[in-house]
Formats: structure tokens, sequence, C-alpha cells
């Protein structure tokens, strides 16, 4: 496995994989790895291309400096996980390399980035936007991998690529739980034993929330009240949002139709957590037609 810190570097990389004809399979991330990440890592793996992983905590995206300076940074660990994952290049620049001079150039995709966790993250999607599309200028993958776990960071990337007409195809992975159910993050290890308990009642919520819709409501505001009525009951669980929208343009849904997206920010202590139900093809599902 190659591990280089240059841009330079990884085009060079790049372009030798794709001389011999391999396809670029791409999975940004920001490190201190854990199952929902080597889940995109394996898919990219399955698709047969050489697979690039960049690790590089995004500054830009980080609305609170000591939330930044906090973020574990396991790189050994990292590093690890990669080469038994079969990696083949992992891209883990300075924070130099990817902005020497400061951010200038914003990539913004209105109408999607405030709302959500936008609304409680100002900004937040305006970084992730345009780290993701220098990483995309830099390692020009055929592919992108991104989890369904950060559901409105998928949808805003899929349209900043569409909107800018960018060759790379984007491709969103499931949410990978641990097995009491808790959504798989980076930011779990913050949480003390009681605090992981009580943060259990985000995705007892939601997955309730995905059995309803399964079993026929399609009353979205029922759906949202139900969700938002357990958090409120959840003993030191402090309710950021609940929304019931599309997954694709995160424009709220009245009514449950093709596709949903139920999906929920808390903080347990001070940590914060995010978690959602996607369902799919609804109404190909049979019963309702
Ligand atoms: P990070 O939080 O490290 O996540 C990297 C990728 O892993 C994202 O696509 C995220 O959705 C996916 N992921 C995280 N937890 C997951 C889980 N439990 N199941 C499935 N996928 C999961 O997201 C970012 O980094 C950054 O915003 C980034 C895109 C790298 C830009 O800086």
């Amino acid at each position: 496995m190659m591990v280089v810190e240059r841009i330079r570097e990884v085009r060079q990389r790049v372009r030798e994989a794709r001389t011999q004809g391999r396809r670029i399979g791409f999975v940004p991330t920001m490190g201190a790895l854990h199952a929902g990440h080597v889940s995109l890592i394996r898919a990219a793996r399955a698709d047969g291309g050489f697979v690039v992983v960049s690790i590089f905590v995004n500054p830009a995206q980080f609305d609170d400096g000591r939330d930044l300076e906090a973020y574990p940074r396991p790189l050994e660990d990292d590093l690890e996980v990669c080469t038994r994952e079969g990696v083949d290049l992992v891209f883990a620049p300075k924070r130099e390399e990817m902005c020497p001079d400061g951010p200038k150039t914003t990539v913004r995709v209105p109408g999607m980035s405030e709302t959500m966790c936008g609304a409680f993250r100002p900004g937040h999607f305006d970084g992730v936007c345009t780290v993701v599309a220098k990483l995309f200028a830099i390692v020009q993958p055929d592919v992108a991998y991104f989890g369904e776990k950060d559901a409105q960071q998928l949808a805003i990337v899929r349209r900043m690529a569409a909107d800018l007409n960018l060759p790379v195809e984007v491709r969103g992975c499931p949410l990978i739980r641990d097995t009491d159910g808790l959504a798989t993050s980076s930011r779990n290890v913050y949480l003390s034993d009681q605090d992981r308990r009580r943060a259990l009642a985000l995705s007892r919520a939601l997955l309730e929330a995905r059995d309803a819709v399964v079993g026929g409501e399609r009353d979205a505001g029922k759906l949202a009240d139900a969700v938002r009525r357990q958090l409120a009951d959840a003993e030191g669980v402090e309710t950021e949002y609940v929304a019931v929208v599309d997954p694709d343009t995160l424009d709220d849904l009245e009514c449950v139709a093709e596709n949903v997206l139920v999906a929920a920010a808390v903080r347990v202590g001070t940590t914060r957590l995010i978690d959602n139900v996607l369902l799919r093809d609804l109404g190909e599902r049979g019963g309702g037609g």
C-alpha cells in the first residue's frame, strides 16, 4: 500500500493505475476509521478498481475550533486498517497541502445546505462541498463511495457533482450499525457508558419509524411526531431536529410516496449524533401499489 502526502504524488500514482487499465474507486474520510468506513472500502474493492482512501480532517467543515482540535487522529491505526482491507493508495495530506494560503473559493449547494444539520452547523456543508470538489479534482475517481449514514451530505455531494458535470459516479452505501443498533461514528468514542446507553434511543426511534413505514404509515407528520415524542421521553437526550424528507432533494414530505428519509440529530451530553432510516421504491413493494 502506498501512503502519500502530496497532491503531485497522488496524481502520478493514479495516472499509473489508469495506464494499467484500472478504474479508480475513491473513499474520502476524515480518518478514525471504523466499520462504516470499512464498508465503503469493501464496496470499492468489490468493484475491482484501484482503491484510493483519503484521510484529512477538513478544518473548513468544523464550525467549532474545539471540536476540530479534539477530533481523533489515530493515523497509525487507520493505515493498519487500510493495509488489512487491501487499499492501494492512502492520501493523507497535511493541512498546508490542501489549503496553503487559506480558503477563498467556496462550493455551495444552496437550498440543500441550510436545512437539517445545516441549520445547526452553519457553513458546514460549504466546507464539505469545497473539500470534496478539491479531492475529486486531485484523485479524479471514476466512482466515489459515500455512506448513507450522512444522508444529507450524500444528497448534497450528488447534486454538486451533477450540477458541475463532474465526471464521477457518487455511490451511496448502506448505514452500518453496531450490534446494539447505534450507528458507527468516529464520535462514538466520546460517549461514556451511560451516554452510549442513552444514545440508543435515537436508533430505536428511527427503526420504529422505519417499521411504521413498512407497515403502511404514509403520513410524514405522524412519523416525525412519533420520533420526536420518543426522543423527548428519553433521558439525557436533547433533540436538534427530526426530518421526514425526500432523500434526493431533501424537500420536506407531507405524504410518503416512493422514497423517504427519516433523519434526526441529537445531543447526548456534549456529543452530537446523527442517524437516519432510508426507504426507497415503496411504490413497488406491492400492497398500496
Ligand atoms: P467521515 O465522517 O470520516 O466519513 C467518511 C465516510 O464514511 C462518509 O461517506 C460517511 O458517510 C461514511 N460513514 C461514516 N459512518 C458510517 C456508517 N456508520 N455507515 C456507513 N457509512 C459511514 O464524511 C466525512 O468524513 C467528511 O465530511 C468527508 C466526506 C471526508 C469530507 O471531509
